[in-house]
């Protein structure tokens, strides 16, 4: 096997409850991750010649993302070839090409995206033999979202995201606008933005965050008005505060008939849920009309995690 190609989707957070701050630095959560499909491309492949492991990065905001070893998915390649017991071949090395379509630092989680990739590629590649249950264990230790983007669907995540549960729920296909913004936000800041504006507040926050009821009875029912009436995030108000020009995108949605809005994780993009297809085209082309962002896409969710797409020996 010389070459495999992955594709990894981009998560929405329908719900995102934010604990406090932990003593290592995160926070305890709970979310309800969707995949949707919007997707970037992997390509793990071995290459004759000595040398370090490479990455290429082309396509959306593709001059953003390091391509060194910083580099989500290269992190997450040696994270496996660690598990593996896999030593350097000095005739041989790594090179991992990726094709960004998910916006970078959008809090859409296109670098766990991208991640998850290339664990599916690698373990593949390598012929690791690695299960959903081992990968999904590595994963956890590249990001908080990375084993999400492996598990893919509807599925509640709680610690720092990484502990899944999938969501029972019937097979109903949920149509989304994402509105992505002209700039980035960093997710560390955000949260940073939000315990201050809590001390500020002095809100009490509770020590374990709750999964929202209506949220979930929404997502059973598989309707869509439901659900978009119970989408919720906890980091908006930290968003809103470090990139205002949000709020402007929000109300638009909202007032062009989107049955739901909200500020996906950390942000910046605004995620808009639409009550079917042809309603989806008509919000992104009257959003993109309205000036409101940088661009729109639509996706439709849940679909799978990263999957192989083509494997060339
Ligand atoms: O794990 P990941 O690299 O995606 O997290 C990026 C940053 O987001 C963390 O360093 C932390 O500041 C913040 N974070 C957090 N609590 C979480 C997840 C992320 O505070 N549950």
């Amino acid at each position: 096997m010389t070459g495999v190609t992955v594709r990894a989707p981009a998560k929405i957070n329908l719900q995102l409850a934010v604990g406090p701050l932990r003593d290592d630095g995160y926070h305890d959560l709970v979310t309800v991750f969707q995949a949707v499909s919007l997707y970037d491309e992997v390509t793990a492949a071995i290459v004759d010649g000595p040398g370090e492991d490479v990455v290429g990065v082309s396509g959306e905001g593709a001059d953003s993302v390091p391509a060194g070893p910083d580099n989500l998915a290269l992190r997450a390649a040696t994270a496996l070839a660690q598990v593996a017991g896999l030593s350097p071949d000095p005739g041989r090395h790594l090179e991992i090409t990726i094709r960004k379509r998910i916006p970078v630092a959008a809090g859409l989680a296109g670098g766990s995206g991208d991640a998850a990739a290339a664990l599916v590629a690698c373990n593949e590649l390598w012929a690791g033999g690695f299960g959903p249950p081992q990968l999904a264990e590595i994963a956890a230790r590249v990001g908080s979202d990375v084993a999400f983007a492996l598990l893919g669907g509807t599925a509640v995540g709680r610690g720092r995201g990484e502990q899944l549960t999938p969501a029972l729920a019937p097979a109903t296909q949920y149509h989304w606008v994402l509105a992505f913004a002209d700039g980035h936000l960093s997710t560390p800041e955000v949260y940073a933005t939000l315990d201050r504006q809590r001390a500020r507040a002095r809100e009490q926050v509770p020590a374990e965050p709750g999964l929202d009821p209506a949220l979930m009875s929404a997502l059973r029912s598989g309707d869509a008005r439901l659900v978009g009436r119970a989408l919720s995030n906890d980091l908006q108000p930290a968003a809103l505060s470090l990139f205002p020009a949000l709020r402007k995108t929000l109300a638009a949605g909202l007032e062009l008939g989107a049955l739901g809005a909200l500020v996906s994780g950390s942000g910046p993009t605004c995620v808009f849920l639409a009550a079917s297809a042809d309603r989806a085209l008509d919000l992104a082309a009257s959003l993109s009309g309205a000036g409101v962002c940088r661009s729109v896409a639509r996706a439709s969710g849940p679909v799978p995690g990263a999957a192989i797409v083509s494997a060339a020996r």
